[in-house]
Formats: C-alpha cells, structure tokens, sequence
C-alpha cells in the first residue's frame, strides 16, 4: 500500500488515424503530444477527497464513495474509487492536478487525468500499463458514463513520445513505430469546443452498436464488405465509415512502415471525407481548415478525436511546416497549436 506523495506526468495524445473504431475491432494510430498533466497524490488520513487544481479553480471536497457529479474532478474521483476497490490506496486523498492539455479539443485530457491518478495510486511492480488502461476505461465507462474505446487510455498510458502506437483495439497488443525524421505532425485547435459527456458520442456510439447488431457481428471492422449492402440509411453511412476506416488504418501502418509519407497523407484525408460524410461528426469550420491545410501544401489532414469541433492533424514536411503554418494561421486567426 503506498503511503506517500507520488507525482506522475501523462500526456495528451493526438490520433493520426483509426477513428471512431476502437470498440469495432480496429487498429488505430495515436501518439502522445507535448502537452501532459502533472498529478500529486498523498493519504490525507480522512474519508474525504480533496482535488484541486490551480487552473480549473475550486477545490473538491467529497466523500470517499461520491457518485459522478459531471465536473473535471470526476475523473480523478473515479480513478481513486477504482484504485481503492483494487486495494491500491486507503482512504481519502490530497490530489492536485496540473495540466496544460487543452480541454475539450479532442486530446484525451480525460482519459490522461484518469490515467495520472491510476499511475499515481498504482503500487510498485502492480499491473502493467495495458491492465491499468483497461482500468481507466471502465472509470470513464462505467463512473462517468461516456461509452468510449481504449484507445485514448492506451495511447497515454503506453504511448511513446516520437512514436505511432499502432494498436489492435480487439487484444491490445500494440507496436510503437518510430515516426520518421521528415514528417512532422501538426495539431491545431480550431477553438470549437466538445465534451464528449454532452450526449453527441453516446449518441453515434449507440448508432454504430445498432448497426453491428443488425448485421449480427460484434466487430464491425471485421467485415468482409459486402454485408453491409444490407444497411440502408444512417446505420449504413455509420458501418462504412468504420469498416473503410478499418482497411484505412491498416494500410497506414504500411505506410508507416515504408515511410511512406504521401501515402499515409493519402490516406488522412480520406478519413476526413469519411468523417464528414458517413461518420458525419464534422463541421464546416473544421472542413475548410482541412481544405486550407492541404491547398497550403500539407500532405494529409484530417479531423482528429471524436469530432463535433476539436482539432484537426496534419502531416506535413519539416522544411515547409513554418511557412505553412504562417499562411494557415493567416486564413485562419482563431487557430492554435497544440502539438
Ligand atoms: C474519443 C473516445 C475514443 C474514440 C475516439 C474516436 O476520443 O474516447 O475511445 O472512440 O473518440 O476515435
């Protein structure tokens, strides 16, 4: 059991590609990004949770068994409720919270506050990275409601920074794979905020599940094509999206692989057309960053995370990357980085 101030640090992540098919069989591409957050942890010998955080303001008191109450502290709530069912830690807990992953843009700063609290509760030499992301899923699932995959809890508690966690979504079994010298991925804020609690995931989530359910199977991914002539209407654009996004995705591992760099850029904005189109969580704002991005000069750009606002990814050469964001910016003031 431990007993004393523990501090870890957890990334946000950004994914390349593999969207919206990590609870249908697919492998999907993420990476950590710069920004993470900094949690500390101590017992503070009382049966209450005291979370603080000098940027989002208030401390939460709250007692040890406190239901979701959907504000930030619930993902450290959840988390230290997960890790005293689990027998990590005893009784309440100081914990206080750094982070300068932007919020509700798409980057995980969910999924990595739930991992910081996991990592920081987490005895010596007990459960491995991919045993404890699995255990962030089930907070975020099971405490805070939102029906997400593991890919988010993978990509920051596993994730290697400069490297693509290429992750089969069915086992976890993951490669990390170098992100090679002369590409550069850029990640840019469109400043359109979305929660993924506000209903809008659940909502194409449970449209997905209903079209895996039609066709009797539970990994929409591992389709061989065809059957899903037998979809009409939104359950129809909903499964092409995931099985296409599913081939995509794998073809981007090749082309990673191959360093292939106009290939896996190729491929990004046919995510984006099969987000916008048959996934349908764009937004005019972020298809016309894309359509700008790659008049620019990018070679692939897409939406990134869940959709609904966020940001969008780029791939783009070194040598170009600061002229092109220059011009970007120009069309597009709002923007930020946040790579
Ligand atoms: C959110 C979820 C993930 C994943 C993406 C879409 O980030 O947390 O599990 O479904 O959306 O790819």
């Amino acid at each position: 059991m431990s007993t004393e101030d523990v501090t870890v640090r957890v990334p946000g992540r950004v994914n390349l590609i593999g969207e919206w098919i990590d609870f249908s069989g697919g492998t999907v591409l993420p990476m950590p990004i710069r920004s993470e957050i900094t949690l500390t942890r101590r017992p503070n010998g009382t049966q209450t949770d005291v979370i603080g955080s000098a940027q989002f303001g208030n401390e939460a008191r709250v007692g040890m068994d406190t239901p979701a109450r959907h504000d930030w502290p619930d993902a450290v709530r959840g988390a230290l409720q997960a890790a005293r069912a689990m027998g990590w830690i005893d009784g309440g807990q100081d914990v206080s919270v750094h982070s300068d992953i932007p919020v509700g843009q798409g980057l995980s700063s969910s999924a990595a506050t739930i991992v910081a609290a996991l990592k920081a509760s987490r005895p010596a030499g007990e459960t491995d990275d991919v045993a404890l992301a699995l255990a962030a899923r089930r907070v975020e699932n099971e405490f805070m409601g939102v029906p997400c995959g593991i890919m988010d809890q993978m990509a920051v508690a596993a994730g290697r920074r400069g490297h693509v966690l290429a992750l089969d979504t069915v086992d976890c079994s993951f490669e990390l794979l170098p992100l090679p010298d002369d590409w550069e991925i850029v990640v840019i804020q469109s400043g359109v905020q979305r929660e993924l609690a506000d209903g809008s995931y659940k909502m194409r989530q449970l449209e997905c599940q209903a079209a895996a359910d039609a066709l009797g199977v539970e990994h929409l991914c591992a389709l061989m094509g065809p059957e899903l002539l037998k979809l009409s209407g939104a359950p129809a654009r909903r499964a092409r999206h995931i099985w296409t996004e599913g081939q995509r995705s794998l073809e981007a591992v090749d082309a990673l692989k191959a360093r292939d760099r106009s290939a896996f850029g190729r491929l990004m904005v046919a995510s984006h057309n099969s987000l916008r189109d048959d996934m349908e969580v764009s937004l005019p704002v972020m298809d016309r960053m894309v359509e700008d991005a790659l008049a620019l000069g990018a070679e692939g750009a897409r939406l990134t995370g869940a959709g609904f606002g966020g940001c969008i990814a780029a791939l783009v050469a070194p040598e170009c990357a600061a002229t092109w964001w220059a011009a970007l910016q120009a069309r597009h003031p709002q923007i930020k980085r946040a790579d």
